[in-house]
């Protein structure tokens, strides 16, 4: 179906449309997530289609709050009440087993169901209206760059949705940190905009589950998050007289011209990087370049998350999209 999408503040069209079983882009503080009723597989097979996502990765459910999330679970213990009172709502998703409402397909057949309550205030009155939760992976082609506005959408998909709900640039800027436990022990699938550091008050120590092709933990696909021209992280290639782009960490670089880099964060802060990371990559790939190379970023805090979707922008395309 051919839609001419429209962008804006509307609620009322958001849930109108969302009611009716199509698809509607929300703003979160991390990305933009494709959404539809998690409780409808026909909406939830729309996700997968619109989206050229593999049946095999799973989606992260959107809930208005803990009793929503709740329906939804079999387990529930004072560690994950505590996280959620902590982090809720934020750029945490917890990997929690499953009940019988959640359809298998948003799962992707597995055991476990992925749940966050997104930090925005319009997608919280839009779960609250549509009284019932949206799965939402981030809103871009699959192994595209994330968006953050609303513009970034429509880049990717223009026509292939109704509607695109604007709530401005996005605060966080990368994805969820998402958690689970392997026998009593919490282990972190993918760095996000929650930090170790936050985390350890309420864990302790915690293991990090390394990038795999393993279908068994599909949100660690290495490759993922790519723009279309070829990056590389750090040195450059053997790239003589290629037409370069940079993206920097705080400042510009000598001798590439000042519109063919793109600088982070000025300010040196991690968390300002970590907000125009994705913009900075569309930026740089509408260039129409013939290699991206990036500067990677101090590996601490939320520098972590960064440094992780540059190497996955920077993976080779194991799979093809
Ligand atoms: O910040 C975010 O998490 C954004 C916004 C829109 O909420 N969403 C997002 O969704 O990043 P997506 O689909 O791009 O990434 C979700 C990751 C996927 O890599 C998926 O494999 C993993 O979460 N995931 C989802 N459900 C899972 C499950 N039941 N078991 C294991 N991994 C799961
Ligand atoms: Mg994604």
């Amino acid at each position: 179906m051919d839609w001419k999408t429209v962008i804006g503040n509307d609620l009322d069209q958001a849930s109108h449309w969302l009611r009716k079983g199509e698809l509607v882009a929300i703003p979160t503080e991390t990305v933009y997530g494709l959404a539809g009723n998690a409780l409808d597989e026909k909406a939830v097979v729309k996700i997968f289609e619109t989206k050229q996502r593999p049946l095999y990765n799973p989606l992260i459910i959107h809930v208005a709050d803990a009793a929503q999330a709740r329906s939804l679970v079999l387990d529930w213990d004072a560690q994950v009440q505590a996280l959620m009172d902590t982090f809720w709502p934020g750029p945490l998703t917890l990997l929690l087993d499953r009940s019988p409402a959640v359809p298998d397909l948003v799962c992707a057949g597995l055991s476990r169901v992925a749940l966050r309550m997104p930090d925005h205030p319009l997608t919280l009155d839009l779960i609250k209206a549509c009284d019932f939760p949206l799965a939402a992976p981030s809103a871009n082609l699959f192994g595209r760059i994330s968006p953050t506005t609303a513009d970034h959408v429509r880049s990717q998909l223009d026509q292939r949705i109704p509607y695109i709900l604007d709530g401005g640039p996005c605060r966080v800027g990368v994805e969820s940190t998402i958690i689970g436990r392997e026998q009593d022990e919490w282990k972190v699938y993918r760095i996000g905009g929650i930090t170790l550091a936050d985390l350890r008050p309420i864990l302790g120590s915690i293991g990090i589950v390394a990038p795999s092709n393993r279908p068994d933990a599909p949100g660690m696909l290495p490759w993922h998050y790519a723009p279309r021209t070829t990056l590389t992280i750090g040195e450059p290639l053997d790239s003589q007289g290629d037409r370069i782009g940079w993206l920097r960490f705080s400042s510009l670089g000598p001798g590439v011209p000042g519109e063919r880099q793109f600088v982070l964060a000025p300010d040196g802060d991690l968390y300002t990087a970590a907000r125009r990371l994705y913009a900075g990559l569309h930026e740089l790939d509408a260039l129409g370049l013939d290699h991206l190379i990036a500067e990677p970023v101090p590996d601490q805090g939320i520098g972590r998350a960064i440094n992780d979707r540059l190497r996955r922008a920077a993976a080779p395309r194991i799979l093809k999209e």
